[in-house]
């Protein structure tokens, strides 16, 4: 990996991780698989074409070795391009012998599937991963995703997501890697990597697949959080804020984009030309395809830019749509509306070379089966070290929000009694989140699970009852609870939502604890006993009452198969808590959207300089509870001696930022070390705060390193007044903090011509 943009020096340090941008350029042609392809598709009918751009699906009636009925006749007449969701080494077989043996031209067919956070071995959900700003580790879970799901068959996943989101409302904010586009893109290109590899020659080994960013465009920014609405957003948000990490994705390589549901300014993604043709294509260069989303293209008539379904097609057709993701609107349509001369051949022909050149290029022509064994998936499903790397990743994405007089860890060689109390102590069901692949819910460990290993030879003693659970009212548990939590010395509660609360169409307008949850904390409050509270869940909560009234908070997400032995790990204190937040915590839910990098109005906002014409909230602050960054940990670091090697560059000309950081506590532990910067005068409002560089870093106690950063003029571009992709001569603030509301250490320097 070539860290090109930015250096990092550690003086005597272990690196753990940094902002680095990928080397590793797009697919933009081979002449000898564009002559493969060139001879395939001048044996092909029309109709055949047309199964090129069709995907299927069966809702898991193929996820066995049973053929559904609906599926048959198309594979055997090679009508076929893809299908997903067969998830079985047989079942894909009989799939992929039925279009070889009995089909004209016996073109593979290409195996998709959701692949989010892993295969079996799951992961903790993107969000949480993006908590670690670990980008190696981000890479190596998702290339053990690819291993597996490669081992299975399947050559295609439908990821990384990569939407920019700052509505926790909304539910697939699990999916994504927060609100920041800089973190996003370098988070987008770790996990291109991760599955596809790190060069088109890559992905025809038999551990890597095929990647899709998706959803394109702003699917992230729908209106009122609630999913599949629109989202009316301005050219220069879409490129400042939402284009970069699909543009990020696209240089390392994905080898295919998914269309979005949501329409931008009125016009679905699915029909959009300007999304798919003007900037995919024309700006952006990229060469391979584009699958709809679900039923995307049948879905244009509710959205009310269609009369019916073959008018559908012809726009997705023209706006430069190549594959159809089950809606079966090409398959029926699309041969008339060539035939009537509504679409031109040249766009089937233009779709159908860019879907065959992946299948050269991902081998399926020479090796259809990709080398499908049963006995190759079994030895390579669930193996010790991926249970191990998802056991790290999972420690390594749990955030530590409060920490009151030092409550955690609770270290083994204690003798106390900890009362485990919540719905999400047994519960092994949610652990894995949503989008969690063939993962085996019932063999994620558990809280209760990893905390009793943990301390399995240690005076430390649990006692337990649930008290609650995780969705009702019920209050029938809280009478056991109490009287348990009153034995014990400490409280640990185990709290949350459950899986289904978030991911697709599982948005929330309430984002407190559901159910009875914080009833059963203001009871246990009353104990005087000290609480811990481990949250499992898929999007900030709003925590205004937790974190004034209990002791300890630790973010835990969902963490996947192995998140029980990781939760366990930082509560004894066998892992210091390293993650820090990428989407912000509001205080409440009438703060949303709030996100770090934001503009300032023409008022002042500050909620201590007297003004009635402030721009700020009657009955709340205007910052959220926990911001972009922020996250602790049970030592203390210390940042300072910052310095600029100039205090002007010229365009192109490198500066260079230090700073020493120390740990001050008594503990080793990682420092998520952030640079900052404002731009203060533009063509157009610029940010008060945006994210450039960052590096994860390890110190032992009282262990003192340098850091070194390196910017440029590339690196402070916007798009202008005029809509250029440009920086502009002027002043800059820029900040190394630990967190994005951290101000103390602050200089400034100017950009000239
Ligand atoms: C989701 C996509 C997903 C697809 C296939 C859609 O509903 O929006 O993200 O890839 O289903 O499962």
């Amino acid at each position: 990996m070539k860290r090109n943009l930015i250096s990092v020096l550690l003086i005597g340090t272990l690196f753990c991780s940094c902002s680095s941008r990928t080397s590793w350029q797009s697919y933009s042609g081979d002449k000898e698989i564009e002559r493969k392809v060139d001879s395939v598709l001048s044996l092909m009918t029309l109709e055949e074409k047309i199964g090129q751009m069709t995907q299927f699906t069966s809702f898991g009636d193929i996820t066995g070795p049973q053929v559904s009925e609906d599926i048959e006749p198309y594979l055997r007449k090679g009508l076929v391009g893809s299908i997903f969701n067969a998830v079985t080494t047989d079942g894909i077989r009989k799939l992929q012998d039925m279009a070889l043996s009995e089909s004209r031209l016996k073109i593979p067919v290409l195996f998709g599937y959701d692949v989010v956070h892993g295969f079996k071995t799951i992961f903790p959900m993107p969000l949480a991963e993006s908590c670690s700003w670990d980008l190696e580790r981000i890479e190596k879970s998702a290339s053990i995703a690819a291993a597996e799901t490669a081992a299975a068959g399947i050559k295609w996943t439908f990821a990384p997501m990569v939407d920019i989101a700052r509505d926790p409302r909304w539910g697939r904010v699990m999916e994504g890697a927060g609100e920041d586009p800089y973190l996003g893109s370098r988070i987008a290109e770790a996990r291109v990597r991760g599955f596809q590899g790190n060069s088109w020659q890559a992905l025809k080994s038999p551990d890597k697949i095929l990647a899709c960013a998706k959803h394109f465009v702003a699917y992230g920014a729908a209106e009122a959080g609630r999913d599949y609405n629109i989202a009316d957003v301005s050219e220069r948000t879409l490129r400042d804020l939402y284009f970069p990490p699909f543009q990020a994705a696209h240089k390392a390589g994905v080898g295919t984009f998914m269309t979005a549901f949501n329409e931008i300014s009125g016009v679905p993604c699915t029909a959009s030309q300007y999304l798919f043709t003007d900037i995919l294509r024309d700006e952006w260069n990229f060469n391979g395809f584009v699958v709809t989303d679900y039923t995307a293209i049948n879905e244009l008539v509710p959205h009310g830019v269609a009369r019916d379904e073959k008018q559908a097609g012809e726009l997705a057709a023209h706006a430069g749509v190549d594959m159809d993701m089950t809606g079966s609107v090409y398959l029926k349509h699309l041969k008339s509306s060539v035939e009537e001369g509504k679409v031109p051949v040249a766009v089937i022909d233009n779709a159908v070379r860019r879907i065959l050149e992946m299948k050269f290029l991902l081998g399926l022509f020479d090796d259809p089966y990709a080398g499908l064994d049963p006995e190759r998936e079994k030895n390579t499903i669930l193996k010790p070290e991926f249970l191990q790397a998802a056991r790290e990743m999972a420690a390594r994405s749990a955030v530590l929000l409060k920490n009151e007089n030092d409550l955690l860890p609770i270290t083994k060689d204690k003798k106390c009694t900890i009362a485990l109390i919540g719905p999400m102590v047994k519960n092994k069901e949610s652990m894995n989140g949503e989008w969690a692949g063939q993962g085996n819910r019932q063999q994620s460990v558990s809280l209760f699970e990893g905390v009793t290993e943990k301390y399995e030879r240690s005076n430390v003693r649990f006692l337990y009852a649930p008290g609650c659970d995780l969705t009702t009212d019920n209050e029938q548990g809280f009478a056991e609870a109490l009287a348990v939590a009153r034995q014990a010395d400490i409280v640990l509660f185990a709290g949350g939502e459950d899986f289904n609360w978030s991911g697709e169409a599982a948005c929330r307008t309430d984002i407190k604890l559901p159910g009875a949850q914080q009833a059963l904390l203001k009871q246990l409050k009353k104990t005087g006993k000290p609480i811990v509270l481990i949250l499992f869940n898929g999007r900030p909560l709003d925590l205004s009452w937790e974190d004034g009234n209990v002791n300890a908070i630790l973010e835990a997400w969902y963490p996947g198969t192995m998140g029980g032995h990781a939760v366990a790990d930082i509560i004894a204190g066998d892992y210091n808590p390293s993650g820090r937040l990428t989407l912000s915590f509001p205080r409440n839910v009438g703060q949303i959207p709030v996100y770090y990098n934001h503009k300032n109005t023409g008022r002042p906002a500050s909620d201590d300089t007297y003004s009635d014409y402030r721009s700020f909230y009657l009955d709340e602050k205007n910052a959220p509870l926990y911001p972009f960054g922020y996250g602790l940990s049970y030592t203390t670091f210390e940042i300072g001696n910052m310095q600029l090697d100039k205090t002007e560059i010229k365009k192109g000309e490198p500066l260079a930022v230090t700073a020493e950081i120390r740990n001050t506590g008594d503990r080793d532990g990682e420092q998520v070390v952030q640079l900052y910067v404002r731009d203060i005068v533009g063509s157009v409002s610029r940010p008060v705060k945006e994210l450039k560089r960052f590096a994860k870093i390890f110190l032992k106690k009282g262990e003192k390193q340098t850091i070194r950063f390196e910017l440029d003029s590339d690196d402070l571009a916007f798009h202008d007044i005029d809509m250029r992709y440009t920086s502009e001569p002027g002043e800059f603030k820029i900040w190394i903090a630990d967190s994005s509301d951290d101000e103390r250490l602050e200089k400034t320097f100017r950009l000239i011509e």
